[in-house]
């Protein structure tokens, strides 16, 4: 009797145990970032960041990016006439009803590379933009130097929304990013800075979640975690693993006493790329929040 039930037991946990290895190696395929709640939150208020170990992380994606980037870059100044289009095709799709998903107005192009100081080039990709321009401006699909560019955008930006989703499943704060449509509102910041580029103070980011995904000189990211008052030298650049992605918190999750952490670029003379994803709060107007004052730069 004592044997066979014995011999049960032994059966039932094997089952449990086999359960439980099943159930692991789903979730480990489920989640590739592994993240966790404790961790998020300390990690946060003591360095204001999470470093993640990004396994796809494809460096040679990037750098098509940037070549891509500078292929648009040149088509777009040396046709103006295109980048007048783009900037007709953002301004109607920031009054059509998918703008609020971003909660934002930020897409497309922005050409700084004259203005005294910023010497930089962004382009703020979103699918819903992305779709939008294909759909209401047939001819774009006509120019290789968009169409390959915003491709390689929308090849980046996908596996992140998974993780978006868990740090907000971690923080237990999922209905933030949640809406109509399966992932949360990604745009991803392609940015390229000019030698002449000046650092001058830092910045809270107007998102959820930043995530830096990219750069081609990591050493120029200074930032701090939020404190009640700064000066220049709580800011340093995180030391990193080469193939890692830093997670910062924005401005939108200062309800839930999450602060945002402020950062900037510091001037490295020379061209610099990089590749930030933002999540965005879907259909959210942000409250009106004092946040500590940064210091400037004047180095
Ligand atoms: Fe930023």
């Amino acid at each position: 009797m004592n044997l066979t039930n014995s011999s049960n037991k032994s059966y039932d946990d094997f089952v449990v145990v086999r359960k439980i290895f099943f159930l692991w190696i789903f979730l480990a395929f489920q989640a590739p970032f592994h993240l966790n709640a404790t961790h998020l939150v300390e990690q946060f208020q003591r360095v204001g960041y999470v470093e993640i170990c990004d396994k796809k992380h494809e460096k040679a994606a990037f750098d098509s990016l940037y070549r891509y980037f500078d292929e648009l870059i040149e088509f777009l100044q040396t046709n103006p006439i295109w980048a007048q289009k783009l900037y007709t095709a953002k301004e109607r799709f920031i009054r059509s009803k998918d703008r609020n998903y971003y909660s934002t107005d930020f897409f497309g192009f922005y050409d700084e590379s004259k203005r005294k100081g910023r010497s930089q080039i962004s382009f703020y990709y979103s699918i819903h933009f992305h779709a939008f321009i294909c759909s209401h401006y047939p001819e774009f699909n006509q120019v290789p130097e968009i169409i390959r560019f915003l491709e390689a955008c929308l090849e980046i930006q996908k596996p992140y929304g998974n993780l978006f989703n868990e740090a907000a499943v971690e923080l237990g704060l999922e209905t933030i990013l949640s809406s109509q449509y399966r992932h949360p509102p990604i745009l991803l910041k392609v940015v390229k800075y000019f030698p002449s580029y000046i650092a001058t103070r830092p910045h809270y980011d107007g998102t959820a979640f930043s995530l830096f995904l990219d750069s081609t000189d990591n050493q120029s990211l200074l930032l701090s975690p939020y404190k009640s008052s700064f000066t220049v030298d709580d800011f340093s650049s995180p030391l990193r693993d080469q193939n890692s992605i830093l997670l910062i918190p924005g401005v939108l999750l200062t309800e839930f006493s999450i602060y945002p952490t402020p950062h900037m670029v510091a001037q490295c003379g020379k061209i610099r790329y990089a590749t930030i994803a933002f999540a965005m709060r879907p259909n959210y107007s942000p409250q009106k929040v004092e946040f500590t004052p940064l210091p400037h730069f004047k180095r």
